[in-house]
């Protein structure tokens, strides 16, 4: 066995984002900046000689050559056992899955999530610790510490792994498991929701269901579960192949991205149900016939019917929710007697809660739900999640969202992400909200009143850290809102998010298209933080 050990110097721009260090596949692609970033997060753990380790990814473009850098990698640092996905296929969620089943130290996922792939578009690589969570900002930050000073890294002199069945290998003295990548996430499903139910639903001739996995890495989960476990008819998920680049698309499950789901849902002789999920299927979008249920709608729904799903049926210890997702999740928590917790935007600040059994479901308004079952947000598992209440309940999705509106209220709520705009540009918008919100408080805009105006900062109820700077909240006294951010996972100039709610308890004032709903809030955060101005664009690039 030979490791070589290369000489190396750091790059300044390896700081993990929101989710993991994304950069374009040719920034990817320099000489050592895979490695030196790989290298940096074996440095920044401890006691990880002879721990096993999980490593799969999306599938994206430069995922398998990637995967046998890590391979050597990880051998080459002192991992024990390496837990790979066929074909270099692992979902976050079942990255998530199997790090806790295995008892791993972690996992290396490789994923720029929702981002376009192929040789012009993105990579990624985020690190799982043992909880199958994120790397909390602690772990981050010294990954990143690491990759300002590493001067060399460890690689093992060895010839590839084939990846393209299952089977094991040896790297050096390192065990190498190539794993069927559905398995034990397939086991996971079957431990939560009536599968029996499920498949009396889809083989009952009387529902159709289509699922858009957008040629990215949930293909051959859907295809596994729907079709082949419970019996749908082949042809329910589409667009089912991962391909290195989604096919030319854009591998995010929302309105604009999944416009061709989006036409079969709204189209002639509708299915009743159909789903989408993203590059690395964490992400879903909930559709009925000629219906859009918004995430933070369908966090609340999943929350209010939870008692009807078997693995929830025990109730639900707490809930929590991204601090921009809309508060309609709040109103159920209250009838429920349940707590709400309000964190950051990223799945990471759901860790500590879920593990220290404060809460068991939680959502981002950003297409992503998931539960204490694993500690990653999981498209599929919110997929099931909704077939179990639909088969349970036996109503169209749209009568189940409506009713909830009317015992709940509506929360309207809109998205607007002005992409890849001016970054100096961007930040003094941001700078100019923080420097006028400490005295806005009851300050009147039109009809709006200013009830709170902040920059959110969060207190981990665990353990107490602190991250601030979360993003400008500015709230009024009847209920509505405006949230501005800046996106941590964009790679090509900055993104604002400006994301707008009010809310409706009153039935007859429910039915109301949501842009017009929002209308006269969404000029009021154009007259509040002059985006036209600062972004030089007429129009967000994405309404969702
Ligand atoms: C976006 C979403 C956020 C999600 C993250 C990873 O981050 O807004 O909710 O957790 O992607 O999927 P952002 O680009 O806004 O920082
Ligand atoms: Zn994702």
């Amino acid at each position: 066995m030979n490791i070589g050990t290369i000489t190396t110097t750091p790059f300044t721009d390896q700081k993990p984002g929101t989710s993991g260090l994304r950069k374009a596949v040719t920034v990817f692609q320099k000489p050592h900046y895979l490695e030196n970033f790989v290298q940096s997060i074996f440095n920044s753990l401890e006691g990880y000689e002879g721990k096993t380790l999980v490593l799969g990814g999306d599938g994206r473009y430069y995922n398998r050559q990637a995967i046998q850098t890590i391979l050597k990698m990880a051998a080459a640092n002192g991992i024990g056992r390496i837990l790979v996905g066929c074909d270099g296929i692992l979902s976050t969620p079942a990255a998530s899955c199997i790090i806790r089943k295995e008892e791993a130290i972690g996992g290396i996922i490789l994923s720029a999530s929702h981002n376009p792939g192929g040789p012009n578009g993105d990579f990624g690589v985020k690190y799982n610790i043992s909880n199958g969570g994120p790397a909390p900002e602690k772990v981050t930050g010294a990954i990143f510490e690491n990759s300002k000073t590493i001067d060399s890294y460890q690689i093992l002199e060895a010839a590839d792994i084939n990846i393209d069945r299952p089977g094991s290998f040896k790297l050096g003295t390192t065990s190498v498991e190539v794993i069927d990548p559905v398995e034990p996430y397939l086991k996971l499903m079957e431990s939560l929701f009536d599968f029996d139910r499920l498949q009396q639903l889809l083989t009952s001739g009387k529902f159709r269901m289509c699922m858009d996995s957008l040629h990215a890495v949930t293909g051959p989960y859907a295809r596994a579960i729907f079709e082949k476990r419970l019996g749908a008819v082949e042809g329910t998920v589409i667009n089912g192949t991962p391909l290195e680049d989604f096919g030319g698309g854009h591998p995010d499950p929302n309105l604009v991205y999944a416009k061709g789901l989006v036409d079969i849902l709204f189209g002639e002789d509708a299915p009743d149900f159909g789903a989408a999920s993203d590059g690395d299927g964490d992400r879903n979008m909930i559709l009925g016939r000629n219906f859009f249920v918004t995430p933070s709608d369908s966090l609340a729904i999943l929350t209010a019917n939870a008692h009807l799903v078997p693995g929830y049926s025990q109730g639900l210890a707490g809930v929590a929710r991204s601090m921009p997702t809309s508060a309609a999740v709040d109103r159920v928590a209250e009838k429920l007697g349940i707590e709400c917790y309000e964190t950051p935007t990223g799945w990471k600040f759901f860790g500590n809660l879920l593990d220290a059994g404060k809460a068991t479901l939680c959502g981002e308004e950003s297409f992503g739900t998931g539960s204490n079952h694993i500690r990653e947000k999981d498209g599929l598992w919110a997929v099931l999640f909704w077939l179990n209440i639909l088969a349970v309940r036996s109503e169209s999705v749209e009568d189940i969202v409506r009713k909830h509106w009317e015992t709940y209220g509506r929360n309207f709520y809109s998205r607007y992400d002005y992409e890849a705009v001016d970054k100096e540009r961007a930040t003094e918008l941001m700078e100019r909200l923080r420097s006028m919100v400490s005295d806005m408080k009851g300050t009147q805009y039109g009809s709006y009143q200013v009830d709170y105006a902040d920059d959110f900062s969060y207190t981990d109820p665990v353990d107490g850290s602190i991250s601030s700077k979360q993003g400008i909240r500015i709230g009024f006294t009847d209920g509505s809102r405006i949230v501005f951010r800046l996106s941590g996972t964009g790679t090509k100039g900055a993104t604002l998010r400006v994301y707008l709610e009010s809310y409706q308890p009153d039935k007859a004032k429910q039915d109301v298209d949501t842009q017009k709903a929002l209308a006269s809030l969404i000029s009021l955060a154009d007259e509040i933080a002059q985006i036209r101005k600062f972004t030089e664009r007429e129009a967000p690039t994405v309404i969702t």
